[in-house]
């Protein structure tokens, strides 16, 4: 069929009604949280665009394979299941399920760090980073120069720059452990890694002998950027192409709740024996035993059912249309986004929206709140709030001021994008009234989640 028209490949088996409410009542609950969504009650939210972290529609199939969940505590079979699946995927030897991504990452942090090591990255996101850093080692962003500026238009901003990690290799290599890489890079406005460039770190990581893994929270995002916009493999199916985005890598963490299609879960997988009996043995003491790992036996289930669902060709062209439709209705109207679109958010350059409002007095968190009032859209801050905070207590402007639009997976329509354009370009209709915000108390890490802020004058 040859229509232009790119449609959800699915129809609706069950519907859930969202709540439209008052602006005064947006007013008090936001007031009420502090001036942080992620204070909010969820159910004071229209549109929620928080995460696409675990807020996916599972399917009817993957519902089914909930049912037959083996709860065995050691050796289920929806464990053995899991691992066919994962093993087939990424063709990893060890294969460890977490609850989710960031149980993976500190279990694979904590067992290979030490204080003072450097771990590579595109780009960490933030739990990542926050892994890295409480074991004492350093976290460093090495994304290409254009991964870092938004109205650059380039087909992988995620890319490494492989000059710095060299470098990086060359003069401190006896402190990095492993280089990580994150596909599609989040931090970095959803943006895809081409295989030509895993090749390029693969080749560095050989000649300096370092394991290399990959954050694959989206892997199958990343996979279909790359049928779209690396030539040579156009003809391929996305299966094909993370099959061989894995094999350039050592190892894996996995956040399920992305591109596992599933509500929790997460894993950590790799070649390396050594490492793996200690990863296997920490697992035990903070998760559970390996063959559950902090999950149930339906967890495991409804994880493995959606890495074969996520692969799917008709499901991926939906997913990356319908987020590059959002970005298209923000560009027609003048909206400063990161481009291109990236897989599973929009991001809006909050910086360059609002001018007014300097990085410490927080952009993004003024532009995720008046979407909040407006419109009743929840959206997430990511720059100086996030990252701007460092491990002795100083601040400084990120190195972007983001607002986030993530599309959960398979849960809005069309018109539900539509609203969010027009909501927005509202919003930035009236930028100039627009005030910044102070925090008024905060954790020492991780601040974004828990902060309370004032509006200022
Ligand atoms: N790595 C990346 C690139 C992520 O985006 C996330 C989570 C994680 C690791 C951690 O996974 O949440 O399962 O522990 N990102 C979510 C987000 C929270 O909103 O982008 P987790």
């Amino acid at each position: 069929m040859n229509f232009r028209t790119i449609i959800e490949p699915f129809r609706i088996k069950s519907v859930e009604a969202i709540k439209f409410t008052r602006r005064e009542d947006r007013e008090a609950a936001l007031a009420a949280a502090g001036y942080n969504v992620f204070l909010l009650h969820a159910e004071d939210v229209l549109i929620d665009l928080l995460t696409d972290s675990g807020t996916g529609a599972m399917s009817s199939a993957q519902w089914a394979a909930i049912m037959q969940g083996d709860e065995s505590y050691a050796g289920s079979r929806s464990y053995f299941r899991f691992e066919r699946v994962v093993r087939d995927l990424t063709g990893f030897r060890h294969i460890i399920p977490t609850h989710q991504g960031r149980a993976a990452e500190r279990i694979l942090f904590h067992t290979t760090l030490k204080v003072g090591d450097i771990v590579p990255n595109n780009n960490h996101f933030d739990t990542t980073r926050a892994n890295v850093e409480v074991e004492g080692a350093e976290a460093q962003d090495l994304v290409i120069a254009e991964g870092r500026q938004p109205s650059v238009i380039h087909p992988f901003k995620g890319n490494v720059d492989l000059g710095l990690l060299e470098r990086l290799l060359d003069q401190h290599g006896d402190r990095v452990p492993l280089v990580m890489v994150t596909v599609t890079n989040n931090s970095g406005g959803g943006q895809p890694v081409s295989l030509e460039n895993l090749r390029g770190v693969r080749a560095l990581c050989d000649r300096y002998g370092k394991p290399l893994f990959l954050d694959a929270c989206r892997f199958a995002e990343n996979a279909y950027f790359v049928k779209l916009r690396e030539a040579g493999h156009a003809d391929r199916t996305p299966k094909a192409i993370a099959q061989e985005m894995f094999a350039l890598a050592d190892g894996c963490t996995m956040s399920a709740k992305k591109d596992g299609l599933a509500n929790i879960g997460g894993f950590l997988a790799m070649n390396d024996d050594t490492w793996a009996l200690a990863a296997r043995n920490l697992l035990i003491l903070t998760e559970g035993f390996p063959t559950y790992g902090g999950l149930a036996g339906y967890d495991l289930e409804a994880v493995a059912q959606g890495l074969e669902e996520v692969v799917d060709e008709a499901y991926l062209r939906y997913r990356i249309r319908s987020t590059e439709y959002l970005g298209e209705k923000l560009i027609a109207g003048d909206v400063p986004i990161i481009r291109p679109a990236g897989g599973h958010a929009i991001y809006v350059d909050a910086r360059a929206l609002l001018p007014q409002i300097p990085p410490l007095e927080y952009p993004g968190v003024a532009l995720v709140n008046a979407l909040y009032l407006e419109a009743g859209i929840r959206s997430v801050e990511i720059g100086t709030v996030m990252f701007g905070l460092h491990p002795d207590g100083t601040e400084t402007p990120a190195a972007m001021d983001l607002v986030r639009l993530a599309i959960p997976r398979r849960v809005y329509t069309q018109s539900h994008v539509d609203y969010v354009a027009e909501a927005v370009l509202e919003v930035a209709g009236r930028r100039r009234e627009l005030r910044g915000y102070r925090i008024v108390s905060a954790p020492p890490t991780l601040r974004h989640f828990t902060a309370r802020f004032e509006p200022l004058p």
